[in-house]
């Protein structure tokens, strides 16, 4: 089995991050997503994915290489414009040949990993397996009827009158009879191939399709409020270890981590927390559920629930919460300096000065 990750698309409800990065490079728990993705994938005991990139693809290459430091061998396959999950896999279909593979969007978590349906396909290979997740509005995905013994009923992308509140999420699994069913569809309203409708395809013309609720988180990262609770989800599972220096002056409470190089002074950390390594935080307050990221420097700042991406300064600035500060931006609040909310994009540099 191989693996096909998708990482194009343009990411445009995480402007202005997505200007400088692609989304799938955004991290959670200090660690880009697709990472978090190419680790689910690798957890398998896939070796061999195909990245599907567009826009941004010299970032990707720059992070995942050849995928070796992975245990992956990562081919790159470019897609030219973003024309639809269904497109991808046209693109991929060369790379493919007649493997079965596993289809994962890069940019959503799925933090309890895939082994599951991993085994439910390798089991029965039907010719698609999908995974489902109980959302609350499911017009915004594709959705899923489910009947007995884990069979597909029917499905519907985006529907607006939904028939369950099982949403599809990105990881599927097909045989080869996939590409054929490609081949048959149209343009979607919104002028894309649409995965959801190969599969309902397939459906129609009487393959097995079956699917499974997944019982782990997960998210499709398309916003900022989804990256911040990916972020919770994956720093709940950190597993905690001291790497770097914490001062005498300092108190560390629950689960963080402190990576190599990184520097606690005078602070308060409570987790569960991430400092990236070579970070330096002084006279400062971090709440739990922050990432800051590598090379960061925090002085006197206060933050809680937040992801700070690397090489950002913080200082005289408390009571952020729920932020997403860009890489090597600076935020500079006065004496008495307070924020609740930021959201700054890379390099940019905000003050806010007291009233
Ligand atoms: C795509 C699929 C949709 C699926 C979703 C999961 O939506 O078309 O069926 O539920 O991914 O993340 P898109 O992100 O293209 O809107």
């Amino acid at each position: 089995m191989k693996a096909l990750v998708l990482a194009g698309g343009k990411g445009t409800r995480l402007r202005p991050f997505t200007h400088s990065m692609p989304k799938q490079l955004i991290p959670v728990g200090n660690k880009p997503v697709l990472v978090h993705c190419l680790e689910n994938i690798r957890d398998i005991g896939v070796t061999e994915a195909g990245v599907i990139v567009g826009d941004g693809h010299e970032q990707i290459r720059a992070l995942v290489g050849d995928g070796a430091a992975l245990g992956l061998s990562v081919t790159y396959l470019v897609q030219e414009a973003p024309l639809g999950l269904a497109h991808a896999v046209l693109t991929a279909r060369e790379y493919l040949g007649g493997d079965d593979f596993v289809m994962y969007l890069g940019d959503n978590v799925l933090a309890g990993g895939i082994a599951e349906a991993a085994a439910e396909f390798r089991a029965r290979r039907p010719d698609a397996r999908l995974l489902l997740a109980k959302v609350a509005d499911p017009r915004q995905y594709g959705v899923a009827e489910l009947g007995p013994g884990g069979r597909v009923l029917s499905l519907a992308e985006k529907p607006e009158r939904p028939r369950s509140d099982l949403a599809i999420t990105g990881v599927y699994f097909f045989t080869p009879a996939v590409h054929a069913a490609v081949d048959r569809i149209r343009p979607s309203a919104r002028g894309e191939l649409e995965i959801t409708d190969a599969v309902r395809d397939l459906l129609d013309r009487g393959h097995p399709v079956t699917a499974g609720e997944y019982r782990g988180y997960w998210r499709d990262t398309g916003s900022v409020d989804e990256l911040l609770d990916c972020n919770r989800a994956v720093l709940d599972g950190v597993r905690p270890g001291l790497h770097g220096q914490v001062d005498a002056h300092s108190r560390i409470v629950g689960p963080v981590v402190v990576e190599p190089d990184a520097r606690i002074v005078r602070s308060h950390i409570t987790g569960p927390a991430v400092i990236g390594a070579a970070a330096l935080v002084t006279d400062s307050r971090v709440g739990a559920y922050s990432a800051i990221g590598r090379g960061c420097t925090l002085t006197m700042a206060g933050i809680a629930d937040s992801i700070v991406l690397d090489g950002a300064s913080i200082s005289e600035m408390s009571g952020l919460t729920r932020s997403l500060i860009g890489r090597g931006a600076t935020v500079a609040g006065g004496a008495g300096g307070h924020s609740s909310r930021l959201l700054v994009g890379d390099d940019a540099g905000v003050e806010v000065t007291a009233s």
